[in-house]
C-alpha cells in the first residue's frame, strides 16, 4: 500500500532549532542502534519507522557499525525510503556516523580522511541520499591529528555531501578543541551526540553543555533510558546479564540493589506526575534548551507511542526536580 504520512505529524511533538543555527529538529529523534538491522523482520522496521515519522520524529539517526551487523540499520533504513520516506526527503533531518569499526583493516575505523570519506560514500549508497543533514565523528580518535579531521568534515560539506558535522562522544576538552577549528575553517558545527540521562549527567557536570552552548552548537542526547533501566522494565530486578553500554557501567558500582532502589524511587516519583518513568526521564532532559534533541530507540511501536505521551506533562516542579536529585544522589 503506498504510504502517505500523517497530515497532523507536526502537531504532535515539539521542535526547537539548534542553538541559532537554521537547522530545526524534533524534540525526540529515532536511532536504529541496535533494534532494526537484519535481524528484525522488515516489515516491522517500517511499521516502527513510520509510526515515528507520523508521530513527528522527522529525525532518523545511524551509524556506519549499526545493525547489529556493519551497515545493516542503514540498509534497512535505506528500504523504507525507498519505498515510502523518498517523497518526504525536504522534511528529513538524516544523520549519520562513521568511526567505530566499519570493515575489516586498520582503515575501517576513527576518523582519519580515508576513513571518512569511503565511510560516508557507503552509507549513501545503502539509505540512498545524495546528502546527509548531519555527518558525525563517531568517536575521538587518538591518533590523527584533530586537523585532518576536521578538513575532512569541512571537505564533504563543501563536496555537497553533508548538510552539518557534528561529533560524537567527544569530552568537554575535545569539543572546544575541534569546535575552533571549525570556527576557523567556517565549518557548520551543529552538536555532540553523547550518553546523557537522569543516571549520567556527564554532559552536563562536565562543563559540556555550556561549551556547546558557546559555539552556538547543541547536544544531542543519546540512550536517555539507559538501555530500558528508565522504563518499567527492570523495577523486580536488573537480570545479570543485563546489556549495559559502556557509558552506563559506572552505575552499578554499587551493586544492583542500589541501583534498583533508585529506580523505584524515580518510578515512584513519575507516577505522582501520572507519567511513566520513561516518560519522566524523557522530559528531565528536554527541561534543558541546550538540549536540541534526544535520541530514542525502540523496536517496539507501543514503547514509541507510549514514550510520545511524555508531551502531556513536560514541566518540573521545583521540589520534584529537587526530589530527583536526592534519589540520585
Ligand atoms: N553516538 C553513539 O555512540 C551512540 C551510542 C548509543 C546510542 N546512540 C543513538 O541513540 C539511539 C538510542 O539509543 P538507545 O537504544 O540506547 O536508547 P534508549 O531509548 O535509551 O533505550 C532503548 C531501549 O529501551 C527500550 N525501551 C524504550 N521504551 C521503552 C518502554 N516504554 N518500556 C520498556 N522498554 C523501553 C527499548 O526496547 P525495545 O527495543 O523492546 O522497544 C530499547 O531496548 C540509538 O539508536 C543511536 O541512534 C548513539
Amino acid at each position: 500500500m503506498v504510504y502517505a504520512a500523517n497530515p497532523n505529524r507536526y502537531e504532535k511533538l515539539p521542535y526547537r532549532r539548534v542553538s541559532d543555527s537554521g537547522l530545526i529538529v524534533p524534540a525526540l529523534s529515532f536511532g536504529l542502534w541496535r533494534n532494526l538491522g537484519d535481524q528484525m523482520p522488515l516489515a516491522n522496521s517500517r511499521e516502527v519507522i513510520l509510526t515515528a515519522f507520523d508521530n513527528g520524529i522527522f529525525s532518523f539517526d545511524n551509524a556506519s557499525n549499526y545493525g547489529p551487523g556493519n551497515g545493516t540499520a542503514e540498509e534497512t533504513f535505506g528500504q523504507v525510503y525507498r519505498s515510502d520516506l523518498r517523497p518526504y526527503r525536504n522534511e528529513l533531518v538524516i544523520t549519520t556516523k562513521a568511526g567505530y569499526h566499519m570493515w575489516p583493516g586498520p582503515l575501517g575505523q576513527f576518523s582519519g580522511k580515508k576513513t571518512l570519506v569511503n565511510a560516508l560514500d557507503l552509507s549513501l549508497q545503502r539509505m540512498g541520499l545524495d546528502y546527509v543533514d548531519i555527518f558525525y565523528a563517531h568517536r575521538w580518535d587518538p591518533e590523527t591529528r584533530l586537523e585532518e579531521t576536521a578538513q575532512t568534515l569541512d571537505l564533504l560539506v563543501r563536496q555537497g555531501k553533508v548538510l552539518y558535522v557534528g561529533v560524537s562522544n567527544y569530552t568537554a576538552e575535545q569539543t572546544a578543541a575541534i569546535a575552533k577549528i571549525f570556527a576557523d575553517l567556517g565549518t557548520p558545527f551543529i552538536g555532540n551526540q553523547v550518553s546523557y540521562n537522569m543516571l549520567n549527567q556527564g554532559a552536563k557536570n562536565s562543563g559540556l553543555l555550556d561549551i556547546l552552548d558557546q559555539h552556538h552548537a547543541g547536544l544531542f542526547a543519546y540512550g536517555p533510558l539507559a538501555e530500558g533501566l528508565l522504563t518499567d522494565r527492570y523495577l523486580d530486578g536488573i537480570p545479570d546479564d543485563f546489556p549495559v553500554h559502556q557509558t552506563n557501567e559506572f552505575l552499578f558500582k554499587n551493586g544492583k540493589q542500589a541501583l534498583e532502589n533508585k529506580l523505584r524511587a524515580l518510578n515512584d516519583l513519575a507516577q505522582s506526575r501520572q507519567q511513566t518513568l520513561s516518560q519522566m526521564s524523557l522530559a528531565w532532559l528536554l527541561q534543558d534548551r541546550r538540549v536540541a534533541s534526544v535520541v530514542i530507540g525502540a523496536s517496539k511501536v507501543d514503547h514509541l507511542l507510549g514514550n510520545l505521551q511524555f508531551t502531556k506533562h513536560p514541566d518540573f516542579t521545583q521540589d520534584e526536580l529537587a526530589r530527583i536529585d536526592e534519589i540520585l544522589a
